[in-house]
């Protein structure tokens, strides 16, 4: 095995393939004994432990634009929430909460309840957890806050923009990225611009703070960062589950399964990492990141962390301080598909474990593929009757 930092570390290097097998012993070790580190070859800081993760997610100092700033050129995505600071974010996000925030799940939740009842009536005797159960539960989600009526075509916009959540695509990859961005805006603009009042698109559209392309922005965000992601801690929350003991009598009572719900979102933290510029020297609880320097906070890691979580690994329904964790961020930035997936989740769990008490995975490891970002299990298949 190589090192991490000089010749001090006895874990694989952040970022390596054994470290994608096995990150947390990389990540421990860090914690541990090097906080802020900085990855070879690069001007990178890697932030590992939860109070530094927070503190610099609350940095006044360190710029979501000064982070994404690379990944823009690489890209040539146009200026979002999530690669902007100050007046010019709050400007995107204000149309964005409302689009995505609490109001909006609370008036989609029947549709989506309805929906993944249907969804589970349709299944066979088995289903492989990720295509058959995660990604159309992501879709019907997304659709349904989004008051997007075709799911058919919806799916395969998000499958297809999925790619674009890849912090350092190759020239190509960034290419049919964006190429996939066009279909999704093909697909959407018309429904904005057709939109009843009083439907979600119609109020996003009519918002006077922004243009049309900027509420295509909007949608297209919350698709690629958000149906991937959705569909992967989906599958991760019925795989953890169905390896609970007794998972069938808890899945039904809602206090279990809703503190079940964010721990395990917890323990998941779909998307490891937040990119970020320092514009000042800033103080962290571990030292000091030098003006200018370029930060990545391991959420990952911070959620991992046993300074502030007991037992890290186990997933438990009874946390003190459920939502204390980062795999949200923290902050101005904060995701603002929380209050959709904190919905979801738990009627996910409660009408899975319903309609099928016999279920039972048919290999019980999770295993996870060897990539840094976004973190996602290979799918499952679930065995549904007896
Ligand atoms: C399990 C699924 C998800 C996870 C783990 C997640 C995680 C995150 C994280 C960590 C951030 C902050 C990034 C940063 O600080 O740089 C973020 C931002 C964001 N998320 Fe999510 N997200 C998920 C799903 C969603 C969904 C379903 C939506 C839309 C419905 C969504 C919409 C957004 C938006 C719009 C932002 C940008 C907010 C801003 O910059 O002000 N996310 N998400």
């Amino acid at each position: 095995m190589s090192v991490a930092t000089g010749s001090r570390a006895p874990v694989a290097p952040i970022f390596s393939f054994p470290y994608l097998l096995n990150p947390g012993r990389t990540l421990a070790w860090l914690r541990e004994h090097d906080p802020l580190h900085e990855l070879p070859g690069t001007d990178l800081l890697v932030l590992t432990r939860y109070a530094d993760c927070v503190a610099a997610l609350n940095h006044p100092d360190l710029s979501a634009a000064g982070g994404q700033q690379e990944r823009r050129e690489v890209s040539g995505s146009p200026t979002s929430m999530l690669n902007s600071d100050g007046a010019e974010h709050a400007r995107l996000r204000r149309p964005g909460a409302a689009l995505l925030g609490p109001a909006a799940v609370r008036r989609a939740e029947p549709i989506i309840s309805a929906g993944i009842a249907d969804l589970l009536d349709g299944l066979g005797p088995q289903a492989d957890l990720t295509p058959q159960i995660a990604r159309p539960i992501a879709t019907l989600a997304l659709a349904a806050v989004l008051g997007i009526a075709d799911l058919e075509r919806f799916a395969q916009c998000a499958a297809d923009v999925e790619p674009v959540l890849d912090p350092r695509p190759t020239p190509a990859a960034a290419a049919t990225g964006q190429e996939a961005v066009a279909r999704l805006h093909d697909f959407v603009g018309p429904l904005v611009d057709a939109a009843a009042p009083g439907t979600p698109l119609h109020t996003l559209a009519r918002s006077a703070e922004i243009t049309r392309t900027d509420a295509l922005g909007i949608i297209s965000l919350a698709t690629i960062g958000g149906w991937g992601p959705l569909a992967e801690l989906t599958t991760v929350a019925i795989h953890q589950l169905l390896n609970q003991p007794n998972w069938g009598a808890v899945a039904v009572d809602p206090t279990w399964r809703t503190g079940f719900a964010e721990d395990v979102t917890r323990w998941h933290t779909p998307i490891p990492f937040a990119a970020r510029r320092a514009l000042l020297d800033v103080e962290l609880p571990s030292g000091t990141i030098p003006a200018g320097r370029q930060v990545l906070i391991h959420l990952g890691s911070a959620d991992a962390d046993p300074q502030h979580f007991a037992d890290p690994d186990l997933i438990r329904s009874d946390r003190e301080r459920p939502r204390d964790h980062v795999a949200y961020g923290s902050g101005a930035h904060f995701c603002l598909g929380a209050a959709l997936i904190r919905g979801v989740l738990p009627i996910v769990l409660e009408r899975f474990a319903v309609r099928f008490p016999a279920a039972r995975l048919r290999g019980s490891a999770l295993v996870w593929q060897p990539v840094a970002f976004p973190r996602r299990p290979f799918s499952a298949v679930v065995e549904l009757a007896p």
